[in-house]
Parts: C-alpha cells; structure tokens; sequence
C-alpha cells in the first residue's frame, strides 16, 4: 500500500511579530491588532466563544462585514488609507483591502524566516547570492526579506497594482538598490519562457491563490494548473538547489495531498520535505482560558540544500 512519508510533519506559528496580535477569537470572528489599529474579521475556523467582552470587540477600528457578495469593510472615520508596520528590519504599508486582509499576510513570516536561514547557510556554502524566485509575490515582503539576506529575488505578480504595493514597500524599507527584479507577468508563461531560455533559480517561493488571471487574461485555477506548475518548478532548480517553499490558502486541501504533491515533483532529487499548517495564535493574555490556534493555510517545504 502507498503511503506518503509524513514523519516530517510540524505545524508553525509566527513568532517576533511587534506589530502583529491576535488578541481574541471566536463565534466565526478573529479581532487582530495591526499597528496601531484593531480589526475584526470573519474567520471560519473560530469554533469557540470569545474570551474578551463584547465592549472589546466593539471598540475596534474596523470591522468586515462578510456577505454573499464578499462582503465590506467598516471602518471608524479616524483610520488612514494606509499605515507603516514592520518585521524585523522590514518595513511596509498596512490598509484594509476588499479582499478582507490588510495588504500582507503575518502568518507567512514563518517562511520569511526559514527562507533567510537557508540564504545564509546557501552564501557560506556557495560563496555567491541565491537567486530566488517568488511566484505569486503580492506586496513583496517575502521578496524584500530574502533580498535583507543576501538573495537575488525575481519577483513575479499579474497584477500591476500588487507591483506597485511591492515597490511602496521597497522603498519604505530603505532596499531601493536590492537585487530584486519586479516582473507584472503570468506565473505560468514566466516559467515556461524562463525554461525555454535555459533559466535557473536555487529557490523558488510560491503562494498560489484558487483562482487568479494574468494580465492578458491568462487563467490560474489551482487545482488544474498547481501539478504542470510544481513540474515545471522542478526543471527551474538549479544544480545548487536551495528550497522550495509552497503555501496553499484558499482551498481546503488535504495536508497529505499538498505533501504528496511536492513529493511527487521532488521525487527524484535528494533533500526532505515537511509538511504541516501555518497557523496563529491568541496571545496570553486572558488568565482564565488558554490561547487557541486558527488554522490559516498548509504549507510543504522542499529543503534541497545538503548541509
Ligand atoms: C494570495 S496572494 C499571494 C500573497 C503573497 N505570497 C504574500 O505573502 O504576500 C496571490 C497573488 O497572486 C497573484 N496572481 C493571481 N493570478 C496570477 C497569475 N496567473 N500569475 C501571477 N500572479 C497571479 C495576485 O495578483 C496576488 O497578488
């Protein structure tokens, strides 16, 4: 009978985080602190009652409203349109999005963190800058932490808008001379032209939503494009193949179906994989009743580095 290895299996919570609390849950909500701020948001995964009163909850700067048509934000007159935040030495802008989240995502710090450990260790080793890719790259923190230490990032996004978040981010962070390429392009024509030239990257980072379009109307749906996209990931790894990193958010997928996938990509290279879910965590703040942990996404890492 086949049965995937899954003796590698860890589940992750950021840590560091000065900006970033989750102060309560409960009743399908989570109430976060973002800077100065406080929001609440839907959250499905919170199967429990709150721990705070009510009055808490009410005090909050801004409140999302989901509703069949995906819901909107309300928010109190006194919020700006965006706001400074930082990790660690990286700093970005923080404003409410009609996609429910505030312009990043604090639970992808875990791989911020692994992805820079591994840069460093690759640049002893190798004596020379990774060069990584970043699909799916968003507002481009994880580009500018990998760039902080010592990567050469190529970072790939459909949407202009997301490209232009990622250099208000850059230049906020003081990275303007960073080795960082922005590139508006579909993931999946990227990948296959770089191929076709002979490109190759020691690590690649990929964050894939459900659902998403290039900027010519390329579609991206996950479930049918995610097994051609690993593949052709696997022809990107260099000969001095450093990770590579895959988070899924918007499907709930089977955390062995997500390991098997990138086993099944990476089954002829050495190096291990792990495997788990990404998930936050209340603080402990509240003497009576221990913090609980909301699930946000899976993860699978591919370390390929050998040493
Ligand atoms: C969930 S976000 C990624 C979050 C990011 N990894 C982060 O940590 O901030 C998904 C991103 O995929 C982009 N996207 C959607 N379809 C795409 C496609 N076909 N090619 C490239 N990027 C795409 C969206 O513009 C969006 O920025």
């Amino acid at each position: 009978m086949f049965m995937p290895e899954m003796n590698n299996s860890e589940h992750l919570h950021p840590t560091g985080w000065k900006d970033y609390q989750l102060i309560d849950s409960g009743n399908g909500e989570k109430l976060e602190q973002f800077g100065p701020y406080r929001f609440v948001r839907p959250e499905a995964q919170a199967l429990w009652l709150p721990r705070l009163q009510k009055a808490e909850w009410q005090s909050a700067d801004g409140h999302f409203i989901a509703s069949e048509r995906g819901g909107k934000w309300k928010l109190k007159d006194s919020i700006p349109e965006n706001w400074h935040m930082h990790f660690e030495d990286i700093r970005f802008f923080a404003m409410p999005t009609s996609f429910r989240h505030l312009g990043f995502f604090p639970e992808q710090s875990v791989h911020w963190q692994w992805c820079a450990d591994k840069i460093k260790k690759f640049k002893e080793i190798h004596a020379r800058a990774p060069r990584i890719l970043n699909l799916f790259a968003y507002s481009g923190i994880g580009s500018l932490h990998a760039a902080r230490a010592g990567a050469e990032v190529t970072h790939i996004d459909a949407s202009r808008k997301a490209i232009q978040l990622a250099f208000n981010n850059r230049e906020l962070s003081n990275l303007n001379d960073a080795p960082i390429r922005f590139i508006t392009e579909d993931a999946i024509q990227f990948v296959q032209r770089e191929i076709r030239r002979g490109k190759s990257y020691d690590g690649i980072i990929l964050d894939p939503p459900k659902y998403g379009r290039g900027p010519k109307g390329e579609v991206w749906q996950l479930q049918k494009n995610l097994p051609d996209l690993l593949s052709d990931c696997t022809s990107l790894i260099s000969n001095s193949p450093l990770f590579l990193v895959a988070t899924i958010y918007a499907v709930r997928m089977s955390i062995i179906s997500v390991h098997s996938a990138i086993a099944n990509s990476f089954s002829t290279k050495l190096g291990q994989i792990t495997s788990g879910e990404i998930f936050i965590k209340e603080e402990d703040t509240v003497s009576n009743v221990k913090p609980r942990a909301l699930g946000q996404a899976l993860y699978a890492r591919w370390n390929g580095l050998q040493k």
